[in-house]
């Protein structure tokens, strides 16, 4: 992959990649620019077969996972042109969730706004003990336009998500793990090792298998149980079309570790 991108850094590690958000004078706020380049990235990853798990951290002199979208850019923007930076986050953000791989966030520091709004896009996140979550838009008049309010009700619950925004105030990584915001907490001097464990353990899994399950969870979300398992049945019958699934069968009976490819 091109490593010509300015305001994020790629950083290769098979079958993993690392995205490093990286604009640390500014604690990695999001620009248009980086945008433009994680979308790029993401695209270019989503077709490498030996990339199997994503992780995204924030350059570390930014003492941040993010500080949201670039405040700098609020000075007398007008409502469309709002409305566009609003879309175009909530895309690229979409685009994360949609990805065929796992993603992981790893936050050290901030991750506020739209900062903490990308990580919500992410399958999993982890933090260090030192990490602080929120939406502080509140404070500045505004609200969260990266789906913010979407996707925060449906991991924490309406209550809990009206109580992040509205308040703005930041939250431990302690007590976002106890309402199933971040999905793990270590120390800052193993944050990284700790990410690459959990990722190393996904780039393990059959990777169509993984995808599907992504879809069907996000696909099914709003609609009937009854329609969701159907769903579920036929993604679940299209995998016996997978060599990793007659590998992964034949594993188990034979006794042995599978070892999946991807097709
Ligand atoms: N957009 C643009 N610049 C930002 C930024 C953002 N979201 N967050 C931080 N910065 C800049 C600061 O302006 C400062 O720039 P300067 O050195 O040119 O003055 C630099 O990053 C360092 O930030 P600073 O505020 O001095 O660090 P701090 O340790 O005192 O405070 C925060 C850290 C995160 C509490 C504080 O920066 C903050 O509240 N940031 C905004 C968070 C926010 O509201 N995000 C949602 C945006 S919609």
């Amino acid at each position: 992959m091109p490593n010509d991108y300015q305001e994020i850094k790629i950083v290769q590690e098979p079958p993993l990649t690392w995205i490093i958000l990286n604009r640390p004078e500014k604690l990695n706020a999001l620009s248009l620019r980086m945008l433009d380049e994680l979308s790029s990235a993401l695209e270019e990853l989503s077709t490498d077969k030996s990339i199997r798990v994503i992780l995204i951290k924030g350059n570390p002199e930014g003492r941040s996972f993010s500080a949201g979208m670039d405040i700098s850019a609020f000075v007398n923007l007008k409502p469309l042109d709002a409305l566009h930076i609003s879309k175009r986050l909530q895309e690229v953000i979409n685009k994360l969730e949609m990805f065929p791989k796992p993603v992981i966030a790893v936050i050290d520091g901030y991750a506020l706004g739209g900062g903490f709004e990308l990580a919500l896009g992410c399958d999993f996140r982890i933090a260090s003990n030192r990490a602080e979550l929120g939406l502080p838009e509140i404070k500045l008049g505004l609200m969260p336009g990266g789906g913010g309010t979407q996707r925060l009700p449906r991991i924490v619950g309406e209550a809990k998500a009206k109580e992040i925004i509205m308040f703005g105030e930041r939250l431990k990584s302690e007590d976002a793990l106890k309402i199933g915001l971040v999905n793990w907490v270590v120390p800052p001097e193993k944050l990284d090792e700790e990410a690459r464990k959990v990722a190393q353990k996904l780039a393990e899994a059959p990777p169509i298998a993984i995808m599907t399950v992504k879809n069907v969870i996000r696909l099914t979300r709003h609609g009937l149980l009854e329609e969701g398992q159907m769903f579920e049945a036929t993604s679940f019958a299209s995998l016996f079309a997978t060599k990793d699934a007659a590998e992964g069968v034949s594993a188990f009976l034979n006794k042995r570790k599978p070892s999946f490819i991807g097709e």
